[in-house]
Parts: C-alpha cells; sequence; structure tokens
C-alpha cells in the first residue's frame, strides 16, 4: 500500500500566519484589516458566491446589473468604459497589447515592462521595438521615459540593437512603424513618467497610448499622490485594485478613455480579448468586491487617503534622518526622467551601507521585527503603504528602519558599495515568439555568453526581464543574473529554477 501523503496544510499555515504578529507591507492593500469601515458590512463569501443565474448578469455579454456597475465605475473615474478584471493586471494588459496591434505586428513597449506584456507580445507573434527608461544612478533603480524618446522610435526605422526588431531590420514599414505604445507608470518604486508628454507625442503619430498603471489604482483618489494616466490622455489604463487599495487579490480595472472611442480604441476587439483573457466563470465574489472598493474610495475612501498623506508623511519625515539606509524621496523628482513620485512606495536603498544586500536588509526586517516587505533588489528593499496601514504598523516600520540605521552606523566598517540593479538593451537575434519555438540545449550559466537565450529571465517581483528569450546573452548580462543568484534575489523565468544552467538556442 502506498504511504498516505501528508495531510494539506495551506489554509491551516495561512489562518496561523495571519494571526500572528507579521504585518504586511506588501500587497494586498487591504492589509488583511477585518475591523475596517471597508470591510466591515462586506458579506461572508460563501454567502454570496454565485455563478450567472438569472438577474445577474454575464461578465462577457454584461447588459444587465454588471453593465450598470461598470457604468457606474466608469463615471466615477471619469472614463469612456470600465471593464472589471478579475485575473488581475495582467489580463487587460495581455488584452489591451492583443486589441491595439494586429496579429504580427509591432509594439513600442517600456523596456520596463512587466512579463505579462512580453507574454502577450509572444502570443501575438509581435515585433517588440523598445524604448528605456533613464536610470537613477544613485539608487540604481529605473528612472523615468522621456516623451522624446518615444518620439524617436516613432518617427525612426529600427536602425540599432537597442530596438528590437531582429537584426535591426530596416525592410518594410509595417515592420517597424509601431501601432501602439505601451508603459508602465508608475514602475513598482513609485516613479512616474511625463504620461501627459507622451500621450500626446502618440496622438501627434496616430498611435494608441497604453499605460499599466497597475500600481497607481489610488492615484484618482487622493490628490497628494500623482495624477493618474487617464487624466493625462492614456488610451487605455489598467489599474490593479488589490494592489493599493482595500481590493480582494485578482482584483483589476482597465478603463478607456472616453475621447480614445473610437479612433485610439477599438470597443468590440478589446471586449473579445478579454474574453480570451479572463475567466468564463467569473467570481461574483470578485466583482462585488470591485465594487465595494470603488464604492468605497469615492465616498469616505477619499477622506481616509488624506489622512493615509499624513500618516505617510510622519514616516517619511523620520526615515528621511537615516544616515547609511536611504529613502528615494521627492529629491529625485526632475531626474532621470522622474516626473512624479507615488510616496506610498517606501524604497529603502542599502548602498550606503556597504556589506547589506537587499535582501538581507528584508530578511533582518522579516525575522527581528516581524515585518514582511513587498520585495527587494540587490540593493533596496520596496515595502507597500495604503490607506489600510495603521498608525501602528507604519510606526514599526519607522521605528525597525531606524533602528538598523543606527546600528550600522555605530558598526566598524561600511563601504558604499554599487550591486548590480541593471538595466540592460540586449541585442535581438529573434523576435520572443520564433525564438520559442526553436529547439534548446542547457548550458552552464558561467558559459552562457554569446549564445541566443531561449528564456526569459527575470527577477520576481518585480517581473521586469534581464532577457527574453531570442536576446543574445552577454559576459554582462551573465555575470547579473550569477550575482542575482549569489545574492539569493528570486531569479524566474528559468526552467533550471537553481540558475545554474540555461537553455538558449541550439
Ligand atoms: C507593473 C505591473 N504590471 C502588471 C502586473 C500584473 O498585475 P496583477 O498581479 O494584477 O495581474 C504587475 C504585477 O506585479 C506589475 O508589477
Amino acid at each position: 500500500m502506498e504511504e498516505p501523503r501528508p495531510q494539506p496544510r495551506l489554509y491551516r499555515q495561512l489562518n496561523e500566519y495571519c494571526r500572528s504578529d507579521a504585518y504586511p507591507f506588501h500587497m494586498p492593500g487591504h492589509k488583511r484589516r477585518t475591523d475596517a469601515y471597508f470591510t466591515a458590512d462586506f458579506p461572508n463569501p460563501y454567502s454570496i458566491d454565485i455563478t450567472e443565474i438569472d438577474g445577474f448578469d454575464n461578465l462577457h455579454h454584461a447588459e444587465g446589473i454588471l453593465r450598470e456597475s461598470m457604468d457606474w465605475a466608469a463615471s466615477v473615474y471619469g472614463a469612456g468604459r470600465t471593464c472589471y478584471l478579475i485575473n488581475g493586471s495582467t489580463c487587460g494588459v495581455q488584452a489591451a497589447i492583443c486589441a491595439a496591434v494586429p496579429r504580427g505586428g509591432t509594439i513600442l513597449m517600456a523596456r520596463n515592462s512587466h512579463m505579462s506584456a512580453y507574454r502577450a507580445a509572444a502570443l501575438a507573434g509581435l515585433n517588440i521595438r523598445y524604448v528605456y527608461p533613464l536610470m537613477l544612478d544613485d539608487f540604481g533603480l529605473q528612472g523615468g521615459l522621456l516623451p522624446q524618446d518615444v518620439e524617436k522610435m516613432l518617427i525612426s526605422p529600427a536602425d540599432s540593437p537597442r530596438d528590437g526588431i531582429a537584426g535591426g531590420s530596416t525592410d518594410g514599414v509595417s515592420d517597424w512603424k509601431p501601432s501602439a505604445v505601451f508603459i508602465t507608470s508608475p514602475t513598482y518604486d513609485g516613479v512616474v513618467s511625463d504620461v501627459r508628454g507622451i500621450a500626446e507625442v502618440c496622438h501627434r503619430h496616430g498611435v494608441p497610448l497604453i499605460v499599466d498603471e497597475a500600481h497607481g489604482a489610488h492615484f484618482p483618489f487622493g490628490e497628494m499622490f500623482p495624477v493618474s494616466a487617464l487624466a493625462l490622455g492614456a488610451d487605455i489604463v489598467i489599474h490593479s485594485l488589490h494592489k493599493t487599495l482595500p481590493a480582494f487579490t485578482q482584483t483589476a480595472l482597465l478603463h478607456v478613455r472616453e475621447s480614445a472611442l473610437p479612433g485610439f480604441a477599438d470597443l468590440e476587439r478589446l471586449e473579445y480579448a478579454l474574453r480570451v483573457f479572463q475567466t468564463s466563470s467569473p467570481s461574483y465574489v470578485l466583482m462585488a468586491g470591485i465594487e465595494r472598493c470603488i464604492e468605497y474610495m469615492a465616498g469616505e475612501g477619499r477622506r481616509e487617503m488624506e489622512r493615509f498623506a499624513q500618516r505617510l508623511a510622519g514616516l517619511r519625515e523620520d526615515l528621511r534622518r537615516m544616515r547609511l539606509l536611504r529613502l528615494l524621496d521627492r529629491d529625485s523628482v526632475g531626474c532621470a526622467g522622474v516626473y512624479d513620485l507615488d510616496e506610498s512606495k517606501i524604497v529603502v536603498s542599502t548602498r550606503g551601507a556597504g556589506n547589506l544586500s537587499g535582501a538581507e536588509l528584508a530578511e533582518i526586517l522579516r525575522r527581528d521585527y516581524h515585518l514582511e516587505m513587498e520585495m527587494c533588489g540587490a540593493d533596496y528593499v520596496t515595502a507597500i503603504t495604503t490607506l489600510a496601514d495603521s498608525e501602528e504598523g507604519l510606526a514599526r516600520l519607522g521605528a525597525a528602519l531606524s533602528e538598523i540605521d543606527e546600528r550600522l552606523t555605530n558598526a566598524a566598517e561600511n563601504r558604499a558599495t554599487n550591486r548590480p540593479n541593471a538595466m540592460f538593451a540586449p541585442r535581438v537575434a529573434l523576435p520572443i515568439h520564433e525564438a520559442q519555438s526553436r529547439p534548446l540545449c542547457p548550458v552552464p550559466m558561467e558559459e552562457a555568453a554569446g549564445r541566443i537565450s531561449g528564456e526569459a529571465i527575470y527577477l520576481y517581483p518585480p517581473g521586469t526581464p534581464v532577457v527574453v528569450p531570442g536576446e543574445i546573452l552577454t559576459q554582462e548580462i551573465v555575470d547579473t543574473i550569477c550575482a542575482y543568484r549569489e545574492l539569493r534575489l528570486p531569479v524566474q523565468g528559468l526552467r533550471d529554477r537553481t540558475a545554474a544552467t540555461v537553455r538558449v538556442l541550439m
């Protein structure tokens, strides 16, 4: 007889963990508050979990209660159309790209886009041209995108390896002329680009602008936060409600700008693409959660955002006093394409504290203070704060970071060290979809320089690639991946989970 498998323990472990004093500086934005106004009157999920029964409409062909709900949501946002997403921003990004660019066409994409955008491009067989963010060198973080860099790519054929089109092809207008521009603003770290300037450039050249504002769902509800891309001329905007607002994981929105219809956005294609990328059994619990979140944010939540901004200002003031650890702050606005900064992201650099990596700082915060960060890079950590964060929670973060900084300052040896946080512009040998269909073989990572990668390699989070399939691995890229591996950062995308080997084209 086979040995019985061990009992499943996910929900037990979750229950235990969520009752502990571990404090979440990560998504979802409701921060597991069951005592808060926004959750107090929400029914037990089991009691409202239905399917498309009479009177409750169908998300994929909404014409009743869901249509009314989404039209109401659009009026809250000032959008022409708002669609509820229950497969996260991921499905919104994928639908927007597939609807805006014909199969086999070309897209101009910010290189620091989330992997969901790359996967959509691969699925639709697109050629990708890239526009690169500047780098905030002091922090080793990505800065913003410049409108003039977007414009350059819209008026010139592909002519450099940075461009993205395989071989830098200049044959045929249709090869290089993008049908849409896709950018991410804010970044995972809260960096906002000049979206208005980029939208003007796009419209001057007759192409729609899609903005992945997954991390900026709170922007429309607080004057102390950056202006949402929706108000700045972007044609399609995607929001992850669950990242920064009190909403269930997986809930998100796709908005279409009023005046983008029909010129810059084709609703029929979008709705078809959403049918492709969303489950055919959308959860009524999640959809009710979306509606509840927007209703709250349009009323009491807006006032809570003001109180949250005050709590946040207090935390940031404390963190500005750190001596070796350094807070990403508004003094970076105006540098490296940083047009604005979402101050709800607490990004702390360890660059001044030589021997401390981002992963080590996150570990100290977890182990000694029971504070869980959203992510860590080679030499920084990022905490997500939202209106659901209590005064006490923010104070715990402030006190922990200040104490660690004090200890580091008193320690004898502290040299500033720059660890790899690079943004590469690898030469493209083949589009992603072509590389993915070629035979691959594994080679040791250390010997992979000069080969064409058959795999995407990225840290998750943030999920922006170091390389994608079809790109040539350079020595610098290989060294960076090896360094990430040594720092025990979450290197993903490879079949070999240890990152000891990478599959390359044979
Ligand atoms: C910039 C960006 N876009 C899109 C996504 C996907 O969002 P979701 O988790 O809501 O599917 C993420 C996820 O972290 C992201 O960081």
